[in-house]
């Protein structure tokens, strides 16, 4: 027998306040979220949404570092802009607090000091890196050496991002401080250790035994931890930017970011309930819900737990933890500091007022058992043809044409046909999939059946043609229209919880705001008579232009990258390191590529950017254009008359709206400036190279 809770705690990830949300946020946790918590609140449960930022943190620490202020300064920018994008995107928590408020440092320095005084925790001396210049200890994230494995010199003492490999900052060859560049001594210090090993048992019974439903990647995920046997973790840093430790004899240091964040939970529900929090956490009726991405659910479903289960005092553990995989961007990882993202204050700038959009490809294309891909060409794809062809162009053809022969009130059925009936009773039993659907986190499959609710509407329609029959037959168009209104009330009930704005747009224009989801599969949800509000349309079409400035706009992100990445390096003194081979590619693979001499004939520079040149050049066959990133190289007038090499059957691709047509070769040095290549001595043009 499934349990019945009386209430529902919903909690959503405290995002990193070091950075805006990006799409990928949006897919893996607040989206997912929100739709699960628009549901219950239309159906009548009692139910609250809490999220915050998440504000501490070695990297916050870093960013303030590089930028020149201060850590404070840094989350309440990053505060302000998270905080803002959620609500524009209608993500609707109950409350959106911060960690670094008071009643979290209070909260979570109480959690700790209780842990401490039942002498929970395991007090160690361990050495750790030690900046004697800086006079501090080192976070793995402030060591910097070369990766043992592929050789990168930028390595960090937790991480190589060039290949990706986990390290311990005693792996890392040649290690210095980032701090002040020297090299780092090993000293002893002391820290507080969970002795997650203890609580293994019990977290093998009450997840392995207990919780086989889970979604697989995080049941999977736990079992792999759980089997590998569990170690103390360390719940303190030497750190000055954190909630500082709340016991004797431990002067500079802070709780470790994972031991405060998810108690940022309790704190910012606190805050919203200061009189009532506790039958929030503490009464076995509420049902816990956290949405994680997969990076954290060894945090959400092993430590914080733990904690709760040492801390006792009934604390409530959660009943389920649906976490998603990754979304990717256009086949690449999502990435902050690579600004390879699609930026929620961004998009807004770019596609105003079309929040749904983004909720519904999103949502659709969430990757909830499997990494996913995100590209524009789907965004456009979905929008137009599932969006505005078949759920806005049946709205939009039902209210219309009832305005057109009925004055926009809701004609009444004079006679029901099999047909008619057929459609209707179908409307109740998408009700229950979708239900089933959202009752165990399958969101995706939840919003298939929101739309096949639209496409019965589109179908119904497209067959019946009552614009055919109002010459002859006003009674049976009647019949249809009020049919259509009705699957167009339901429809506007099934899509609140995903695309809140438009079903908010879809009421009004029915006139029936406020619509409960328990009206939702009835056939008669709007009276004969009723007035309707005159017809918008609730979708508008993604030009292809549109779609075009969103992918040009990566392309730059990804030519920026390069450029940081090759003055990086130089600046590190590493500018003569090589980029390694490339993988084999064959002898006719090369052929393909029409390689030639051509002449640059003009030169301009293309308007409002800083890298582009348009070139016109002599290829011995034609004139033609392309558009090549040097301009930071080399000025219009010192490329005209120059002899170049093209790469002349690279597939045509519109910069900036122009059309290029080819590519120079350049040789670039990582670190160094781009140069041309050019024959010995001047040759025609169109000679081949290969
Ligand atoms: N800031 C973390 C991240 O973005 C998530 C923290 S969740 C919490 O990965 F539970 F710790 F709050
Ligand atoms: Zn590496």
């Amino acid at each position: 027998m499934e349990k019945k809770f009386k209430r529902h705690l919903v909690t959503a990830a405290l995002p990193y306040a070091n950075g805006g949300v990006h799409i990928g946020h949006l897919a893996g946790v607040y989206v997912p979220a929100d739709i699960y918590v628009r549901y219950l609140r239309l159906k009548g449960e009692e139910v609250i949404y809490i999220c915050g930022s998440d504000e501490h943190g070695v990297p916050i620490t870093i960013k303030a570092r590089e930028q020149g202020c201060s850590p404070q300064d840094i989350v309440d920018k990053y505060h302000k802009l998270i905080k803002d994008s959620f609500s524009e995107f209608g993500i609707s928590f109950d409350i959106y607090s911060r960690t670094s408020s008071k009643i979290h440092a209070q909260t979570a320095s109480e959690f700790f000091r209780r842990l401490y005084d039942e002498k929970v925790f395991i007090e160690k001396e361990s050495e750790q890196f030690f900046d004697t210049e800086a006079n501090c200890f080192l976070a793995d994230r402030y060591i910097v050496g070369t990766c043992p494995k592929c050789g990168n010199e930028g390595a960090y003492g937790d991480q190589c991002e060039k290949c990706g490999s986990t390290l311990s900052p005693n792996e890392l060859i040649n290690p210095h401080s980032k701090l002040s560049g020297s090299q780092p001594v090993k000293k002893l210090t002391k820290h507080w250790y969970l002795p997650l090993d203890k609580y293994e048992n019990w977290l093998k019974e009450w997840i392995l035994e207990g919780h086989k439903e889970w979604k697989t990647n995080v049941y999977g995920q736990c079992k792999s931890w759980l089997d590998g046997g569990l170690q103390p973790r360390a719940v303190s840093r030497d750190l000055d930017w954190g909630v500082p430790v709340p016991v004797e004899g431990a002067e500079g240091k802070v709780l470790y970011v994972w031991f405060d964040a998810p108690i940022g939970y309790i704190s910012n529900t606190k805050e919203l309930l200061p009189d009532d929090w506790e039958k929030w956490w503490k009464s076995p009726d509420t049902k816990m819900v956290h949405f994680i991405g997969k990076d954290n659910i060894v945090f959400h479903c092993i430590v914080f737990p733990t904690m709760l289960k040492a801390y006792g005092d009934g604390f409530i553990l959660p009943e389920n933890v649906p976490a998603n995989e990754f979304l990717n961007l256009e086949g690449d990882k999502i990435s902050t500091s690579r600004n390879w993202a699609v930026w929620l204050h961004e998009y807004l700038e770019d596609f105003p007022g079309q929040q749904d959009v983004l909720r519904y490809v999103l949502c659709a294309n969430a990757p909830e058992t499997k990494d996913n891909d995100f590209t524009w060409k789907d965004f456009q794809t979905r929008n137009n043809s599932e969006l505005v062809a078949i759920y806005g162009n049946f709205v939009n053809r039902a209210v219309v044409l009832t305005h057109k022969y009925f004055g926009g009130k809701v004609p009444a059925v004079t006679e029901l046909r099999d047909e008619d009936r057929a459609v209707l009773e179908q409307i109740p039993q998408i009700k229950e999939a979708l239900e089933n659907s959202l009752n165990s986190f399958k969101f995706r499959e939840a919003l298939k059946d929101a739309m096949e609710l639209a496409r019965l509407g589109n179908k119904y329609l497209t067959e019946t043609e009552p614009w055919k029959l109002a010459k002859s037959d006003m009674a049976r168009v009647a019949t249809i229209l009020n049919v259509s209104l009705q699957i167009c009330a339901n429809l506007s009930i099934a899509f609140t919880p995903f695309l809140p704005f438009s079903s908010a747009k879809l009421q009004k224009m029915l006139n029936a705001e406020g619509l409960s989801w328990s009206a939702f599969g009835g056939a008669s949800l709007l009276e004969s008579g009723h007035q309707l509000n005159p017809a918008e349309l609730l979708f508008a079409k993604i030009e292809d232009s549109a779609i075009e400035a969103q992918i040009e706009k990566l392309h730059r992100a990804k030519e920026e990258n390069a450029r940081k990445a090759a003055a990086e390096s130089e600046a590190a003194g590493t500018g003569s390191e090589v980029v390694p081979q490339k993988a084999e590619c064959t002898f006719d693979e090369f052929e393909k590529m029409d390689i030639r001499t051509a002449t640059v004939l003009e030169a301009v520079r293309v308007p409002k950017t800083d890298k582009l040149l348009q070139l016109t050049i002599d290829t011995g066959i034609d004139r033609r254009t392309i558009v090549s990133g040097i301009a930071q190289y080399y000025t219009p007038e010192q490329m005209v008359g120059r002899q170049i090499c093209i790469l002349a059957n690279l597939a045509p691709r519109k910069i900036r709206g122009i059309e290029s047509k080819g590519m120079i070769l350049m040789a670039s040095e990582q670190g160094g400036k781009m140069r041309f290549i050019t024959p010995e001595e001047i040759v025609g043009n169109g000679a081949t190279i290969g």
